[in-house]
C-alpha cells in the first residue's frame, strides 16, 4: 500500500514518474477511482484547517479519475475526539478508494496510513505538505526543463511548505538555499538528512541576499502558518527583514522567477509588486496543484505509465 505523507515516500524515480503522470492529459490515466462496473470509489477528503486551492483541486483530480469526493471537516470525524483515529481510517477504507486530510499534527496521517487499508494522502500537517511541494517541482520544471543544478532560494519560517520543498529540490538535483531568521531556521540535523536525500546540496544562513544571490527561483511563504495566529504580532516583528522585495529579486538570476504556495499576505512576506509582477509564477503553481495532485493520485492507485 503507497502512502504521500511526506515527499520521501516517493523516491527520485517515482518522483520523476508522478511529474510525467501530473504533464499527462487526465483521459489518458484512465480511471483508476472507477470501480470494475464503472461506480465511482469515493475519496475522504477531511480538512481540520481552512483551504482554497487543496480541496478544489483535489476534488476535481478524483473526479477525473473516476472517483467521487466527499469533502468533511475535521470537528465532524473528530479525530480522537469523537472516535480513535485508527477506527476512522479502518471504516473510511471500506467506503473510499483514497482518504486523504489537512491536519494539525502529523502524527495524525501517520496514524490513518498505518490502519488504512486504502491510500492516505497528507493535505498538509505541521511537518509538511507534500502536494504543494510536488506542484512547486512542477511548475520549475516546466519553466527550466529540469531542476538539475538549478539554484532554488527560499526565504522566510522554515515550516512545512520549506520543508517538503527541500526534499523535492534535493530529490531531483538542485541547490536549495535557506535564509530563515534565528530560531525558525531548520536545525542540523534537518539540514544533514536533507542533504543526504539526493544529489542536490542544501545550505542555510540567516541573509535573505546571501540565498537569493543567482538563484533561479526564489520562494517565500506565510510568515504565520495556520495554528500559529497567537504568535502573530510576534513574529511579524521578527520576520520584518524577510519580505521578497524587488530590491531582494535583483540580485537573483536575471530570469529568475518568484514562487508562492498561496495564500500570500503582500507587504508581508511579499511585495505587491513581486508577487503581480511578470517574474511571478503563482498562479500557475496554483494551477499545477491539480495536475500535481492527478499525477501523485493516479500513480497511489496503480497507475505507472
Ligand atoms: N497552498 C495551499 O495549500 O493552499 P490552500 O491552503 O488554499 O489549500
Ligand atoms: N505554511 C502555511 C501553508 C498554507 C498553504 C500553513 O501551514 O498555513
Amino acid at each position: 500500500m503507497k502512502h504521500l505523507l511526506n515527499i520521501t515516500d516517493l523516491t527520485v524515480d517515482e518522483i520523476k514518474l508522478v511529474l510525467e503522470l501530473s504533464h499527462r492529459d487526465p483521459a489518458s490515466l484512465g480511471r483508476p477511482l472507477a470501480g470494475s462496473d464503472g461506480t465511482p470509489k469515493g475519496a475522504a477528503l477531511i480538512f481540520e484547517k481552512p483551504s482554497n486551492r487543496t480541496r478544489h483541486s483535489m476534488e476535481i483530480a478524483v473526479v477525473q479519475l473516476g472517483g467521487h469526493p466527499i469533502y468533511t471537516r475535521g470537528e465532524e470525524v473528530g479525530f480522537d475526539s469523537r472516535e480513535p483515529v485508527e477506527d476512522i481510517a479502518r471504516i473510511m477504507s471500506g467506503y473510499h478508494g483514497l482518504i486523504a486530510a489537512r491536519v494539525f499534527k502529523h502524527d495524525v496521517v501517520k496514524r490513518l496510513a498505518e490502519a488504512s487499508s486504502i491510500p492516505v494522502v497528507n493535505m498538509l500537517s505541521d511537518e509538511s505538505h507534500p502536494l504543494q511541494g510536488l506542484a512547486d517541482a512542477l511548475t520549475m520544471v516546466q519553466e527550466f526543463g529540469s531542476l538539475d543544478g538549478k539554484t532554488v532560494a527560499y526565504v522566510g519560517d522554515y515550516n512545512n511548505v520549506a520543508r517538503s520543498l527541500g526534499e523535492v529540490c534535493v530529490m531531483l538535483g538542485a541547490h536549495y538555499r535557506l535564509a530563515c531568521p534565528s530560531g525558525y531556521e531548520a536545525t542540523d540535523a534537518e539540514l544533514s538528512r536533507i542533504a543526504a536525500l539526493g544529489n542536490g546540496s542544501i545550505n542555510q544562513s540567516n541573509d535573505p541576499k546571501l540565498a537569493v544571490v543567482g538563484a533561479h527561483a526564489v520562494h517565500t511563504d506565510t510568515w504565520v502558518s495556520m495554528g500559529q495566529e497567537a504568535e502573530k504580532t510576534e513574529r511579524l516583528q521578527i520576520f520584518g527583514s524577510y519580505a521578497v522585495t524587488t530590491d531582494l529579486m535583483s540580485k537573483a538570476d536575471a530570469k529568475a522567477i518568484f514562487m508562492h504556495c498561496l495564500p500570500a499576505y503582500r507587504g508581508y512576506e511579499v511585495a505587491a509588486d513581486v508577487i503581480d509582477g511578470s517574474a511571478s509564477r503563482v498562479i500557475q503553481q496554483g494551477h499545477n496543484r491539480l495536475h500535481a495532485s492527478r499525477g501523485v493520485l493516479a500513480y497511489l492507485l496503480g497507475v505507472t505509465k
